[in-house]
């Protein structure tokens, strides 16, 4: 079977998962990888065995490569998957995808005239516990559903210095609100500010509201000294509550609480997987561009909201 030649522009702390994935995927050929700092660029090429970049202008020229992961500083992801899509490469770039909503529409535009794939790293949608709980709600399994609840709090990674909770954190449960319910919220209305962080905000409380009455609430933030990444979600009949951490998944009834067992798997490892399968198969990506243009509008209109101290209203 042919495999799909691929390669990662920015190579830290999570670039690297997407390498050593590439690698061990029997569908994809890791076939370079570029980050600008030199010594890092040479450490992970040599670990994986592949060709070290640190201009990606350059490294776009190679024409094994047919697929990219833009893993770079979150400030960057934009102009780094425009070039990549300009050359005429799939890509999966990583979230908040742009550091606005017209940066992110550009993406999708260039993508679309050009017939590439574009996908987002809202890597949650492969965790099993929550595709259960979007088949759920989508069955009323849980009944009627009521409202959702969002916890995505730790330490303040400090490698992360160009955006803040919102758009690094909070963004992946702003998509996991609308994976869920299939909606677009009506209004965003966010109370966020910063204790430790100097340039950025730190903590963020956000709540949508959503046309037929349901509600969400996403807390995040880095100023707690545990990781805990947790989801519950109501409905009319039952609760299902989902630790990402773990992937455990409980239907929580009113006379007994079952506790289905999912194989765990690297939701990242499936991420790539399935946007390899899509390149090769033609197939449309679970996640699209639009998916990150929507995210990024409705964390654009939470910081609105917290600035002006009201609730927002997006267009429907
Ligand atoms: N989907 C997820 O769950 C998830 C998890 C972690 C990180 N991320 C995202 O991945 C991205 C990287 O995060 P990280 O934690 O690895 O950060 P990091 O700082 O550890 O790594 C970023 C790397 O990109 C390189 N770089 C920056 N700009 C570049 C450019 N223009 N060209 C080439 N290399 C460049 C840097 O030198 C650095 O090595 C961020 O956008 C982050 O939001 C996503």
């Amino acid at each position: 079977m042919k495999k799909l030649g691929v390669a990662v522009i920015g190579t830290g702390f999570w670039g690297k998962n997407h390498a050593r994935n590439y690698k061990e995927l029997s569908s994809t050929e890791l076939v370079a990888i570029c980050d600008v700092n030199p010594e890092r660029a040479k450490t992970v090429a040599d670990q994986f065995g592949v060709k070290a970049y640190t201009n990606s202008t350059q490294m776009l020229k190679n024409k094994e490569i047919e697929a990219i992961s833009v893993c770079t500083w979150s400030t960057h992801l934009a102009k780094e998957a425009l070039k990549a899509l300009n050359a005429g490469k799939h890509v999966l770039v990583e979230k908040p995808m742009a550091t606005n909503t017209k940066q992110a529409q550009k993406l999708c535009d260039t993508a679309e005239q050009n017939g590439l794939h574009l996908t987002v790293g809202f890597l949650m949608r492969f965790i099993p516990g929550l595709q259960a709980i979007r088949e759920s709600v989508e069955n009323k399994k849980i009944g009627q559903l009521v409202c959702a609840n969002a916890k995505r709090v730790s330490q303040w990674p400090e490698r992360i210095g160009d955006v803040g909770v919102v758009k690094d954190t909070a963004i992946h449960d702003i998509d996991v609100m609308r994976f869920i319910s299939k909606q677009d919220p009506i209004t965003v209305y966010a109370k966020m500010g910063n204790m430790k962080h100097l340039k950025f905000e730190d903590y963020a409380h956000i709540m949508l509201t959503y046309k037929s009455g349901e509600s969400a609430f996403i807390e995040s933030n880095w100023l707690t000294p545990y990781k805990t990444r947790l989801l519950t979600v109501t409905g009319s009949e039952a609760i299902m509550r989902l630790d990402y951490i773990t992937q455990d998944l409980w239907i929580e009834m009113q006379k007994e609480t079952v506790q289905p067992r999912y194989q765990f798997q690297e939701p990242l490892k499936a991420e790539l997987q399935h946007f390899a399968d899509c390149i090769l198969e033609k197939k449309k990506p679970l996640i699209t561009g639009e998916d990150g243009v929507k995210a990024l509008e409705v964390a654009q209109a939470a910081m609105q909201s917290s600035a002006k101290n009201r609730a927002i209203k997006l267009e429907s």
